[in-house]
């Protein structure tokens, strides 16, 4: 038997395998049961009433999907009310999803969803700052770091910084997240995209660009987590076109100690406890007593870092 057990921080998950915010929700409980799942991570919510982006939200591309739903979201009256004990009735830990378009707007949410029935505070930075020309907090590391400092100050829950891969440099924003006190990394958003259509010659998405997801961002995204884990000391949670437990598999070999799984949720619903057992398989067969020591066990030992900072 494989212990699948991980602790993020003070969290201790029964396993790796948790949903990615914003491709989940309590009603699959009618499709399969929850309490297998290592977290249970809600859409990212705001304090106000969000209807989202225009229509078309949804385009398929090439192994992957492209959307820009925008965070419609009921407002956290609701979300405290309803959505968090409709979670509740599941018994892993609940990892609420946050954003907001300023540092104090953050920093007050965070505080006002950080109850008890609330295990984890995950800060999706990857929205605009209002206050910075729109600038996204996670394409910066001065505003990375600033706002998890805000955020930092507003809760003593655990506190997970949902990184963009749409930056240069990864690493210096994993730095400045856990400068300014995240507990964990979530390594990362989606990739952003346009797709065109060539019969009307119109973009496939109302709002023109969305977020890239599924099995096509992949090797960016375990690159990705492979560069924080040299950077930083805290944990990271891995997430980006996990399909199998040998994607997941791939993700803690290259650094992280749990992952999300978001896009494989819309074809297959169960997916994740497929995945779950399709990772235990693995560490058993490669005979990984714990699914711990297979997180950063990637053998590169004999390689030379030449090999990637020519395409740093
Ligand atoms: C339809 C859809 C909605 C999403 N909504 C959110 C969201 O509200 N907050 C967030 O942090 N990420 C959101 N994401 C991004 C996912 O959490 C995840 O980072 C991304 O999909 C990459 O994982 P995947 O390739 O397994 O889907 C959304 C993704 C999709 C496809």
């Amino acid at each position: 038997m494989v212990d699948l057990s991980v602790r993020i921080g003070d969290v201790t998950l029964a396993n790796p395998i948790m949903p990615a915010s914003g491709t989940f929700s309590p009603e699959l409980g009618a499709v399969f049961d929850l309490n297998r799942l290592g977290a249970l991570v809600t859409k990212s919510i705001t304090r106000e009433y969000r209807s989202g982006n225009p229509t078309p939200r949804v385009a398929e591309t090439a192994s992957g999907m492209l959307n820009s739903i925008g965070i419609p979201s009921k407002g956290l009256d609701a979300f405290l009310n309803d959505i968090v004990p409709a979670y509740r009735r599941y018994g892993p830990p609940l990892v609420a999803s946050i954003s907001a378009h300023s540092p104090e707007a953050f920093a007050s949410l965070c505080h006002d969803v950080s109850v008890r029935d609330v295990d984890v505070i995950e800060a999706n930075i990857s929205c605009p700052n209002l206050e910075a020309d729109g600038r996204a907090f996670a394409m910066h590391a001065d505003l990375t770091e600033a706002v998890m400092r805000r955020l930092r100050a507003a809760t003593t829950k655990p506190l997970w910084a949902k990184l963009t891969p749409n930056v240069g440099d990864i690493a210096e924003i994993a730095r400045a997240a856990e400068a300014g006190g995240a507990d964990a990394l979530v390594v990362a958003n989606a990739i952003l995209g346009m797709s065109i259509d060539t019969d009307s010659l119109r973009p496939t998405l109302g709002a023109i660009m969305g977020g890239l997801t599924g099995p096509a961002i992949k090797p960016i995204v375990v690159r990705m987590v492979y560069q924080c884990a040299r950077a930083v000391s805290i944990p990271i949670v891995g997430c980006g076109g996990i399909a199998t437990g040998k994607d997941a598999a791939e993700y803690l070999l290259a650094g992280a100690a749990a992952v999300q799984v978001g896009t494989v949720t819309f074809r297959h619903p169960s997916a994740m406890t497929a995945i779950i057992d399709e990772l235990a398989a693995w560490c058993d067969a490669k005979r990984f007593a714990a699914v711990t020591d297979v997180t950063g066990a990637v053998r590169d030992d004999d390689y030379s870092t030449d090999r990637y900072e020519a395409v740093r």
